[in-house]
């Protein structure tokens, strides 16, 4: 796991900073748990991703929002924040902003990366999709240049082979690491050591690499379908831009239309309908909703 993340992601780590844990879940609670205090303050977007704010509020921390527009989590409501209060850590999702798919442009990572120096927070980075781009090379993750030791990477398995599988991984200073470890084994002493070696036995073979090469293809391909689709079929109902990577299309729908009751049919027919994504954006209430058909079925996390 650790050539695979040096080699895919450009980050500058040994064994020391990796710890395999289950799914991004335990990655993100973990990190939580040992980076912040109660009522420290963990920074989201005003759209994020609701199973990690449960785990933010879960650990007694206070969880505040900023704005988030077409190039992601804004930057700039942080750094005005760090001026009013002191920051512990900042959750994002820079690859493609959650749920918003939006790529976090260059100038605004760099300014995240400085801000955390600054003023000493956390970056916990959620590269949850970072093997799907279809468009032109990824970005690499803002780990990959994080030169004051200020972000923690999380990602998993999830996206490019399972959910069920529950394999992920924290990246951080050894140290860190150490921290964390200590945490895992209170609550899950050993993890599925004999899963953990049947994975790694398909990255030593190559296997694991043919298959996301494989995967990237096809995934690419249902997008183009999909996008293609909901042109065709709802071009009246709904807004949408394709995605330049991802699994997912965030789309705007007519007002007229009760997405909770759509939601409800399309679930029905096995058409991922993600009903906690229907939100609100800017608090104007909006009727925006992730549409995930590009998935299979049986691989829905
Ligand atoms: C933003 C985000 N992070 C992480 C995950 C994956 O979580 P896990 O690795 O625990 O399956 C998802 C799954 O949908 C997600 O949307």
């Amino acid at each position: 796991m650790t050539e695979y993340l040096r080699e895919s992601r450009g980050l500058p780590i040994t064994i020391d900073n990796v710890l395999i844990t289950r799914g991004t879940m335990m990655a993100i609670h973990l990190a939580v748990q040992c980076i912040v205090q109660p009522g420290e303050v963990v920074v989201v977007g005003e759209v994020s991703y609701t199973s990690c704010n449960l785990i933010i509020k879960q650990s007694g921390a206070k969880l505040m929002t900023v704005p988030v527009d077409e190039h992601g989590i804004d930057v700039e409501a942080i750094e005005q924040l760090c001026q009013k209060t002191p920051i512990r850590m900042v959750y994002v999702t820079p690859h493609h902003q959650h749920p918003t798919t939006v790529i976090m442009p260059a100038e605004r990572r760099l300014r995240l990366l400085q801000l955390a120096k600054t003023h000493g927070f956390c970056i916990l980075e959620d590269d949850y999709d970072y093997d799907f781009h279809y468009n032109s090379n990824p970005i690499l993750p803002l780990a990959a240049a994080d030169s004051g030791r200020n972000v923690v990477y999380v990602g998993s398995l999830s996206k490019v082979f399972s959910p069920a599988l529950r394999v992920g991984y924290v990246v951080a200073p050894a140290e860190v690491i150490e921290a964390m470890a200590n945490l895992r084994r209170i609550i899950d002493r050993q993890g599925d050591n004999l899963l953990e070696a049947a994975v790694a036995v398909l990255f030593r073979d190559g296997e694991m690499r043919r298959h996301l090469k494989k995967a990237q293809k096809i995934y690419h391909h249902r997008r183009d379908l999909f996008c293609e689709m909901l042109k065709t079929e709802l071009g009246n109902e709904i807004e949408f831009s394709k995605p330049t990577g991802g699994l997912a299309v965030w789309a705007r729908f007519d007002p007229a239309i009760s997405l909770p009751e759509v939601a409800q049919k399309a679930v029905k027919k096995g058409f991922g309908f993600r009903t906690d994504c229907i939100t609100a954006l800017n608090s104007t209430p909006r009727a925006w909703a992730l549409l995930r058909s590009m998935r299979k079925k049986s691989s829905a996390g």
